[in-house]
This record gives C-alpha cells, sequence and structure tokens, in this order.
C-alpha cells in the first residue's frame, strides 16, 4: 500500500507534537497535510478529529495520525467515522499490534503522557508495519 500521504492534526493539547512529527514525515519523503490547529490557542479536538478521519475514510488520504493531551478525546472523536479504526498508542508495541492485527487507519497519541522520542518511535514502527490479515480481517469485517 502506497501511504505516501498522510493528514495529521492536533489540538493545542498536541500542537507541539504535531509540528515535530509533520517534520519527521516531511523529511523521511511523504506528503503531509496538516488539518491544524494552528497556534497553542485552545481549540476542540472533535473537529480536528472528524477532519482527519473524514480524508482517511474518503481515501484522500492513506493514514491519520492525531495528537491531543492524553490522545483520548482525538481516538474517541475518529472511530465515530465510519471505517475508521483508531488505535491510541503510548509505546511501540501497541502500534505494532494496532496495524498486524486492528490493521490501524489512524494513529492517535498523548502529548501529555509520552515523550517527544517515544512519539516519533511509534509513528516510525505504526508506519513501517503491515496488517497481517487471514482471521484478522473477518475481525475487522464484523466491526463495520
Ligand atoms: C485539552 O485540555 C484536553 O482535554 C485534550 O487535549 C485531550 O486530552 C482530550 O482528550
Amino acid at each position: 500500500m502506497n501511504i505516501r500521504k498522510i493528514s495529521i492534526g492536533s489540538d493545542h493539547g498536541g500542537f507541539e507534537y504535531k509540528d515535530v512529527i509533520k517534520n519527521f514525515l516531511t523529511n523521511e519523503g511523504y506528503e503531509v497535510i496538516d488539518e491544524g490547529t494552528y497556534s497553542k490557542e485552545s481549540c476542540d479536538y472533535p473537529e480536528i478529529a472528524k477532519q482527519v478521519a473524514k480524508k482517511v475514510s474518503t481515501g484522500e488520504v492513506s493514514r491519520g495520525i492525531l495528537i491531543c493531551g492524553s490522545g483520548i478525546g482525538m481516538s474517541i472523536a475518529a472511530n465515530k467515522v465510519k471505517g475508521i479504526r483508531a488505535a491510541l498508542c503510548s509505546e511501540t508495541t501497541s502500534a505494532r499490534l494496532s496495524r498486524e492485527h486492528n490493521n490501524s487507519n489512524v494513529l492517535c497519541m498523548g502529548q501529555r503522557l509520552i515523550g517527544e522520542t517515544m512519539a516519533v518511535e511509534i509513528v516510525k514502527v505504526w508506519l513501517n508495519t503491515e496488517f497481517s490479515g487471514g482471521r484478522h480481517q473477518n475481525r475487522i469485517d464484523m466491526i463495520e
């Protein structure tokens, strides 16, 4: 799967990591669509989550990354959008498993809960792990 196009978003609680990850992805050659927020001013995470999730859902981009303070609000909101399998990850094993077993298409993280280096490592693992398919696909089919 060509995952060169990624939509990214955060609220004020994830603003700094959004920029860090955006720079990382751009340096790696990904095309990044930044859905905001664009300042540290307080804003509402559900709006950003929906914007990113809809782009993934329609196929405009192949993956989405969302960051808020805890990652929880973003993951709850993103998972309301049809076809979205958003995984909230705080370490790399969950990121890997969310790809292998759940074919996650949106990654959520909490800036207030994990270090910057860990956030980038999670992104690397998440982007470079393939879905295992097989019995896992059958289970995903049962979700929708
Ligand atoms: C904002 O203060 C905070 O609630 C938000 O970033 C997020 O953690 C929500 O789940």
